[in-house]
């Protein structure tokens, strides 16, 4: 049974930018304020570090006022910094910390604590900074000793904004100039921000370079909607006929639309309405209305702009006519869950002709999704996934834990209702 979405929606803001505000609200001169922050668990994780490291932040729903001490106001942690299940805060508070003149620990949930965080230490010691894993295994609980950082070139083996963004904040605090080439482009708002909070930041290419000690300066950031949020509601008003919806002041960041382009080649029905900028980031309404998908190929370079998407696309691969093959994402399997591993699972449950790939998989778009039970794996994306899949099964769709959209979309089902009621 189908269910036709209608009505306008705003998605809260985007996990990404509210991270970064926090932090670099929290280590530059005077007052910033978020408006349209994401008030969800992991952003909330970030909150909760800044503030053990004496730095005084209100938050209230979507709006947060951080007051900040500078680059060097921050105060050792009394207790082990819990990042709960946010890797964001994990990779980039670690670059920030490894600067700093004192001792500090971090840890997390179960999850974080089996994601892989020797990619961070890898170029953030070569850096001269003394961070170890506490169980030798390269994962969390991490020990942060004091130390004196230089700049390097560290080039990159993946295209990831969690390490350019770690070993940019690090770079921040190391003598001489660090930059930093990735393999292909991903997510750019640490640049953005930084570079309006006053740092010295330059751009060739795939190369990021940045200058030690700038006085970064308090700012008020309006937070635009997230469109990795957004693309839930892209998927369930393409695949359930009858839909028209609007997603207004979604960000469309160049590094963040992979969604929109493959959702185009897929057939979708997608207009950008009123484009803008705000706050240096890309905004426009979407408007979306059902349609026939095809399959199609993904791969290459644009896997970075649309990686935590890929759950969702992969479902909407499930309803397309025709093949879909998705390669050269083999990050998914260090994400919340092993994403390969969930997406197949679950829509292998609904009855979907799916093949896990090393990197990837192969989706055979069917008539039908079967009514199934779900493991999240306490994984917010693929929770929102299958709740969405819900909208086209032919029976019941149990999820063993719906809470965990609360990391990134704690309005997820009220949503849901809004656009079905
Ligand atoms: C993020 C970057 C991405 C993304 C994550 C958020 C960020 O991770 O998957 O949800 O805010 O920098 P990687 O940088 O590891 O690809």
């Amino acid at each position: 049974m189908a269910h036709a979405l209608r009505g306008k929606i705003q998605v809260p803001g985007d996990k990404s930018i509210s991270h970064r505000g926090i932090m670099l609200g929290a280590i530059a001169e005077g007052k910033t304020e978020l408006y349209g922050f994401l008030d969800g668990a992991d952003c909330r994780s970030s909150i909760a570090c800044f503030r053990q490291m004496g730095i005084e932040i209100l938050q209230e729903r979507d709006h947060a006022t951080i007051c900040g001490r500078g680059l060097h106001g921050l105060s050792q942690p009394r207790e082990t910094l819990d990042v709960g299940n946010s890797g964001t805060t994990a990779r980039l508070i670690s670059g920030i910390l490894a600067g700093q003149r004192f001792f500090s620990s971090l840890t997390g949930d179960a999850s974080i604590r089996r994601r892989p965080m020797d990619r961070i230490m890898n170029p953030l010691n070569t850096m001269g900074a003394r961070i170890r894993s506490r169980n030798g295994n390269g994962c969390a609980p991490l020990d942060i000793a004091p130390a004196v950082l230089r700049g390097i070139d560290y080039l990159s083996p993946v295209a990831s904004a969690q390490i350019k963004s770690s070993v940019l904040l690090a770079g921040l605090y190391a003598k001489g100039k660090t930059s930093l080439t990735e393999p292909a482009k991903s997510r750019d708002h640490s640049e953005r921000m930084l570079r309006a909070f006053g740092a010295d930041l330059t751009q060739d290419g795939l190369t990021v370079t940045i200058s030690p000690d700038p006085t970064l300066v308090g700012q008020k950031i309006q937070v635009p909607g997230d469109i990795s949020s957004a693309a839930y509601w892209i998927a369930a008003a393409s695949i359930s006929p009858g839909s028209e919806i609007i997603i207004e002041n979604v960000n469309v960041n160049p590094t963040r639309d992979g969604i929109l382009r493959v959702a185009k080649a897929m057939g979708a029905d997608i207009e950008r309405l009123n484009p803008r900028i705000v706050s240096r980031e890309p905004v426009a309404d979407l408007l979306v209305r059902s349609a026939s998908l095809r399959g199609t190929r993904i791969d290459g370079s644009i896997i970075p702009t649309l990686i935590d998407e890929i759950p969702v696309i992969a479902l909407m691969a499930a309803c397309a006519e025709g093949e879909t093959i998705i390669a050269d994402a083999r990050e998914l399997r260090v994400k919340e869950s092993d994403r390969i591993e969930s997406i197949v699972t679950n829509l292998s449950a609904m009855g979907v002709s799916v093949t896990g790939t090393e990197d990837g998989m192969i989706i055979r778009g069917g008539p039908s999704l079967k009514g199934a039970e779900i493991a999240t794996r306490h994984d917010h994306r693929i929770a929102m996934t299958f709740s969405i899949a819900s909208l086209v099964a032919d029976g019941p769709v149990l999820l063993d834990d719906p809470s965990c959209v609360r990391i990134s979309y704690p309005d997820f089902y009220r949503s849901l209702r809004f656009l079905l009621s």
